[in-house]
């Protein structure tokens, strides 16, 4: 199973049980209650209280300890991060799970807690001797003030089913709105609120992979809670397969945000000795949903895996040429991307045995000797000679009944035993969990790794898994699916050091934690429309922060939607991600590849502000206006976008306040137009601080700047430099 716990650091068990523990990182303290034998209960999570002695810790436990309600057990009902039936909570339950319909309300008891001295990490060891299951559960604390959690299940008796294993945090009653995201192709990561009422708001996601659908983050916060103000918590399940996320409210006031994964029909069966881990539920609290933006960008640049070297400009084929494959256009495009300072090159589908089309070849990692008659290695090094990285398209659990692979090997794939599954995109899926299914594809794509040079692989996943049964048996085959990913991309960079791998499913449909411990990019949608972009990317980094996050510039009229934007609008939106180009720019005019280029030359020069500095959004009152913006770490530096996705019943547009600066700073404000300035019309005023203006950190965030005229679908790079 995966995810087991590692135990080599940890204390000795016999060490001295705390009672009352609390672990303090990063502005956030946690109070988690063992005292007695239930499984630990958090008192507090949010602020940080400062350092707490022991009896300062029982003063809070004492003061917070709930009463016994009227027509409920004789206790008073505290879930606890697993919460149990057994102890009178009626909520979701932490672990469902049955041994033959028996068995099925677990009570365990603590035996041992573990504290890593030097972290703040703790391991809760229970077991429920009735019902032969063992239990342990990690709370850690990482240095951001970033909480996750996780469980793991073991069965010490006949066979044991597990249903759902659910980690779960308690908010307080101060948590009485919930912010989550819908989404679906092209349109992913759109924000919907609600009351934070009695039941369960319940996110499922059963699409066999993250989905376009899934809300990356759970948020429950004070009402109105906005990017910089408010109290809110919010969780993540760090899962690429089926999962689910939960805010709940019980009779009992308490509520909880919890996740886990969502297991299909006896996809967890354990026998004796063996282990279920849930995945890492991760929660970040803050004031404000830039600070639990933070504390998640925070944590996941300090990974040891986290790519540091500066991003790459990128060129992907996909929208430039579609399937249009041959080596003389794309040779040229190569050197137009080169031209206009592009360092790394993507071809992306259309290039394998039989792709002329979308409904052939996926299965069939060989290169297509019609459209490639020579290989792929005459592109390869025409691209690496021009001193840019080559990067490949693959799709490595897919099919299409018309490959090969398919032909040969019904057997590997996904399906309901003598049943046709569904066709979706034209494709069906590949077990991974047959070996030699696995086997044969991670050999083809290492074999082609090696022969190209490949510095990228953009690794796609274009269809649900609805009927993924395992051949011949036909049993449930998400989850171990998801562990075949997860193994293969790691052997993949086992195998090749330095490859970078780019997580992609129809755009953001696998963008978690999860993949992300193996991946190095996320494609953040297959809606490159600069406005879909600014509601899309705004929301992908309230999880993520930019150098993830794939922006493309496309070309002026967008092939999702029919809109056709300025390439400032188009760049400056795409500036704020890890950059490329999805467009043919091999017969562009001078004057549109030197403003082009200038684009690529701001993101290069800014590029290290970006992707290390602090993403702040304004709450701007006229929700017609977007403000952004990265504040470099030591706030010595700033750039902001103002940006107009509609027009405004009122004109002027009033004042705009920043944020995240340095209030005792001053500042030196320029805006900056890299494409040559924008054309005016004649109604269209220049604010008086055009030609610069010297203002304090202070006077910027408290009284603000005049917006520029901006017209709709049209937006104003803002430059901040420290005065000294
Ligand atoms: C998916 C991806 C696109 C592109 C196509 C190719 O939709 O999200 O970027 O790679 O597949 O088929």
């Amino acid at each position: 199973m995966s995810g087991l716990l590692e135990r080599s650091t940890l204390a000795d068990e016999a060490a001295v049980r705390p009672a009352l523990v609390q672990l303090r990182a990063g502005g956030v303290a946690v109070v988690v209650d063992l005292r007695g034998d239930t499984l630990p209960r958090i008192l507090h999570w949010g602020e940080d209280l400062g350092p707490l002695v022991i009896a300062e810790l029982s003063a809070l436990a004492d003061a917070t300890t709930e009463l016994i309600a009227g027509s409920n057990p004789d206790i008073p009902v505290v879930p606890s991060v697993l919460p149990e039936q057994a102890l009178g909570w009626t909520g979701t339950p932490g672990l469902s799970g049955h041994r033959d319909g028996a068995d099925f309300a677990p009570l365990f008891r603590v035996t041992a807690v573990e504290r890593d001295p030097a972290s703040t990490r703790l391991l809760v060891r229970a077991v429920d001797h009735a019902l032969e299951l063992g239990l342990e559960i990690e709370i850690q604390l990482l240095q951001t003030g970033l909480l996750r959690m996780r469980a793991s299940v073991r069965n010490n008796g006949a066979r044991y089913t597990v249903d759902a294993l659910t980690p779960q945090l308690p908010v307080p009653m101060q948590a009485e709105e919930i912010l989550d995201f819908a989404g679906r192709h092209t349109r992913e990561r759109s924000p919907q609120r609600r009351p934070f009422t009695m039941g369960t708001h319940l996110r499922e996601g059963r699409h066999g992979r993250t989905g376009l659908d899934a809300s990356l983050l759970l948020i429950a916060g004070s009402a109105g809670f906005g990017f910089r103000s408010g109290e809110a918590w919010a969780v993540h399940t760090a899962w690429s397969g089926n999962h689910r996320m939960i805010a709940e409210r019980t009779h009992l006031g308490s509520a909880v945000l919890g996740g886990g994964e969502l297991l299909l029909a006896g996809e967890t069966v354990l026998e004796r000795g063996e282990s279920y881990a849930s995945p890492w539920l991760y929660g970040s609290y803050g004031r404000g949903i830039d600070a639990i933006s933070a504390r998640l960008h925070g944590w996941l640049r300090s990974r040891p895996q986290h790519p540091r070297s500066p991003r790459p400009v990128v060129l992907n084929t996909w929208e430039a040429v579609y399937f249009d494959h041959d080596l003389h256009t794309l040779r040229a495009l190569a050197d137009a991307a080169a031209e206009v300072g592009v360092e790394r090159f993507v071809l992306d589908d259309g290039w394998f045995l039989g792709r002329h089309h979308d409904r052939a070849g996926l299965g069939d990692w060989l290169v297509d000797p019609v459209t490639w008659p020579g290989g792929l290695l005459p592109l390869a090094d025409h691209v690496h000679g021009r001193g840019l990285q080559f990067g490949l398209w693959f799709e490595p659990e897919m099919v299409n009944p018309d490959s090969n692979l398919a032909r040969e090997h019904p057997d590997w794939i996904l399906a309901t035993p003598a049943r046709q599954p569904l066709l979706s995109r034209g494709q069906l899926a590949l077990d991974l969990s047959h070996p030699d299914a696995y086997a044969q594809t991670i050999e083809r794509i290492s074999a082609l790794v090696e022969e190209l040079h490949i510095d990228f692989i953009k690794w796609d996943h274009n269809r649900d898994l609805v009927d993924p049964g395992h051949l011949p048996s036909g049993a449930a085959r998400v989850h171990e699916q998801t562990l075949a990913v997860y193994r293969m991309l790691a052997e993949l960079h086992e195998r090749h050091p330095g490859l970078e791998i780019e997580s992609c499913s129809s755009g953001g449909g696998r963008a978690d934690l999860g993949i992300l411990e193996h991946t190095d990019r996320i494609w953040t949608s297959d809606s490159i429309d600069a406005l879909e972009r600014q509601g899309i990317q705004r929301w992908t980094s309230a999880l993520l922060p930019l150098e993830l996050l794939g922006a493309h510039i496309g070309g002026p009229v967008s092939h999702t939607t029919g809109r056709a934007h300025s390439l400032a609008f188009r760049a400056g939106t795409a500036l704020f991600g890890s950059l490329g180009i999805e467009w043919d720019i091999s017969a562009l005019s001078g004057e549109d590849r030197d403003a082009l280029r200038n684009w690529i030359a701001l993101y290069k020069r800014e590029r290290g502000m970006l992707h290390t500095g602090e993403l702040v959004r304004v709450d701007h009152p006229d929700p017609a206006v977007l403000v952004h913006g990265v504040v470099a770490i030591d706030r010595s530096r700033a750039l902001f976008a103002f940006v107009a996705i509609a027009s405004t019943v009122w004109a002027p547009r009033g004042r705009v306040r920043l944020a995240g600066l340095d209030p005792e700073s001053s500042y030196r404000v320029t805006p900056i137009d890299p494409g040559g300035g924008r054309e005016r019309h004649w109604q269209a005023p220049v604010p008086s601080w055009w030609g610069g203006v010297e203002l304090s950190g202070a006077v910027l965030m408290t009284v603000g700047l005049t917006l520029p005229h901006l017209d709709p679908e049209e937006l104003q790079l803002v430059l901040l430099e420290q005065v000294t």
